[in-house]
């Protein structure tokens, strides 16, 4: 018969109470159970049998009867049946449905599967706002179950939960394997429909997993930080080639070989090098592989080439588009066979003393002396490379000064006259290094007195051929400066016409306010 046609409707319900921990799994068998009663059934009638639901669990099972009408039944073991006495009878000419509940009791919590630590990969490209994992607890009652994040985890703000039902962890903001590596959440899962609420939370790790999302770097490169971030700055490599000559075999390049690497260190892509075609890169060869740059052609001149700019690419092999670009500086150095030489060991020299703050120094009859280091590497044996010092010395570190020129100057008025100094002067090639010295005899002179003549000149009847002539010191001297630049005039004169280009320049020492003098020397200094 259909439901609403019962006059009366006895529901019992059946609880059923597991005595043990037993797995839900015994429970599934039981459900609605309906049957059917004739009325005036005797006590202790069948009322129905519950099922066996399988011999897993049941052991534990304990049954009892519970609900409004529970006093018309009663339990035998597994069976249901009908309390009824004289007095209290099912009196009606009516059929009772009878619905047989079983309730379950909350009495198992929820609990993720496996390990307490669940792991997770997740590629560092992974969307934002997209799912990344899943996690799925277990509730024997089937409760149904909502998943939080533990926001007092480590991590937590990486990731959000949007459909707490789902247990889908979703990316809430970037990862980056190149600053982390791994993150820690804690997920928790809640009964969402019982009283108790109770919980269970899993530890899930999450390995972040390098995407390609760095380009090639050459290395070594130098950090930098910028706006927060830390930038890897490119070295320029260099390396010297001689000119005309081809040595076999790579270029050495400083600070190191020209090297990349991909910046994505967890997936290391293999790397190719090339050079980016320029004007002199045709002479190059690189290797695609190693990065080695051989010359293929050597370079005719350091002065017409003193230095080749190259521009190496590293890129991805299997993504041209992830590339870096620096440069390769090659530096063309003259070829030296001879180092830088004076023309004799020792110099003579004489200076003066006097009021002025600066006077050169002069050699015999006068003239200024001037050191000049030949370099037969190059024409007329000047090399612009060669720079002159003097050896620090006990007795004249403040007196005296070389100029780049090869001139001498002196603190004049802190020499007293027949004071004698030896100088060490060096020249050095500051391309190759080498390196070579001479030495200058000092005698200081009275105020006005003449430098000596050139012993060797002495009797032969020559007047020097240049009269170079300083300027400057006492009143004392006006006459004779006088008449000495007379001389000069005349000397002028005389070789203006064909000696303009023999001469050597014209310097001005601006250097020195107080010697502001002009004057002329000869090719070669004197010497001893
Ligand atoms: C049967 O019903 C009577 C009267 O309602 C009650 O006293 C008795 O305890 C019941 N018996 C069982 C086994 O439940
Ligand atoms: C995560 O990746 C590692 C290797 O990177 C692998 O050994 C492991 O099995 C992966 N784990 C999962 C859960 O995919
Ligand atoms: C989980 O249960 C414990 C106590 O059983 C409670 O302190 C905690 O707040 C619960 N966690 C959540 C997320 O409901
Ligand atoms: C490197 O060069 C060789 C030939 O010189 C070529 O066969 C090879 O494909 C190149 N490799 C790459 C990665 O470009
Ligand atoms: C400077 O030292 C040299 C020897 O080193 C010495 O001959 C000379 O007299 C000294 N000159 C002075 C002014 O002390
Ligand atoms: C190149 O030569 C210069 C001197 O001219 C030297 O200082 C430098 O160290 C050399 N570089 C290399 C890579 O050898």
């Amino acid at each position: 018969m259909a439901a609403p046609s019962c006059p009366a409707l006895l529901a019992t319900c059946l609880a059923l109470q597991l005595a043990t921990a037993a797995r839900g799994d015994g429970c599934s068998g039981f459900g609605n159970l309906f049957t059917e009663i004739p009325e005036n059934s005797a006590h202790g009638s069948l009322v129905a049998r519950l099922p066996a639901a399988g011999d897993t669990g049941s052991a534990g099972l304990q049954l009892c009867l519970a609900g409004a009408d529970a006093a018309w039944f009663y339990l035998d073991g597994r069976s249901v049946r009908l309390n009824v006495s004289a007095g209290r009878a099912l009196d009606r000419e009516v059929e009772y449905r009878i619905i047989v509940q079983v309730l379950n009791e909350n009495d198992n919590r929820p609990h993720f599967q496996g390990a307490t630590i669940l792991t997770h990969n997740v590629s560092e490209l992974a969307a934002v706002h997209s799912v990344v994992f899943s996690t799925q607890a277990e509730d024997a009652d089937g409760d149904t179950l909502m998943y939080v994040i533990d926001t007092a985890s480590p991590d937590a703000r990486f990731f959000r939960i949007d459909l707490p039902n789902s247990g889908k962890v979703v990316l809430a903001r970037a990862l980056d394997f190149e600053s982390r590596q791994q993150l820690e959440v804690v997920v928790t899962a809640v009964e969402m429909n019982t009283r108790e609420r109770f919980n269970a939370s899993a530890r899930v790790r999450v390995n972040v997993l390098d995407g390609d999302d760095q380009y090639p770097q050459f290395l070594p490169c130098t950090p930098r930080t910028h706006h927060g971030l830390t930038v890897c700055t490119s070295p320029v490599y260099t390396a010297n080639v001689t000119e005309g000559q081809l040595q076999g075999g790579p270029l050495s390049f400083s600070p190191g070989s020209v090297y990349a690497e991909d910046g994505d260190r967890g997936l290391r892509a293999a790397i190719t090098y090339s050079l980016l075609a320029g004007q002199e890169s045709g002479r190059f060869h690189i290797d695609n592989m190693t990065g080695a740059i051989t010359l293929l052609r050597a370079v005719e001149s350091s002065r017409s080439t003193p230095a080749i700019s190259l521009s190496v690419m590293a890129s991805q092999v299997n993504d041209a588009n992830k590339f870096a670009v620096t440069q390769a500086v090659v530096r063309v150095l003259a070829a030296n066979r001879h180092p830088p030489r004076f023309a004799h060991p020792t110099y003579r020299a004489f200076v003066p003393a006097g009021a002025r703050e600066a006077a050169l120094l002069l050699t015999f009859g006068g003239r200024v002396l001037a050191l000049r280091a030949h370099d037969p590497d190059f024409p007329e044996g000047v090399n612009p490379q060669v720079r002159y010092s003097l050896r620090p010395g006990a007795n004249h570190s403040q007196l005296f000064q070389v100029m780049p020129n090869g001139l001498l100057v002196a603190r004049a008025d802190r020499l007293h006259p027949t004071q004698t100094y030896r100088l060490q002067v060096l020249a050095r090639d500051e391309e190759s290094g080498e390196t070579s010295s001479t030495a200058v005899e000092l005698e200081v002179l009275w105020p006005g007195q003449a430098a000596p003549r050139d012993p060797s000149e002495v009797g032969s009847g020559r007047s020097p051929l240049n009269m170079g002539v300083l300027a400057g010191g006492l009143g004392a001297l006006l006459l004779l400066t006088a008449a000495i630049l007379f001389l000069i005039m005349r000397a002028m004169k005389k070789r203006q016409r064909q000696q303009e280009t023999a001469d050597r320049a014209a310097l001005a020492i601006e250097k020195h306010p107080n010697v502001s003098l002009r004057w002329f020397q000869p090719v070669s200094a004197g010497g001893r």
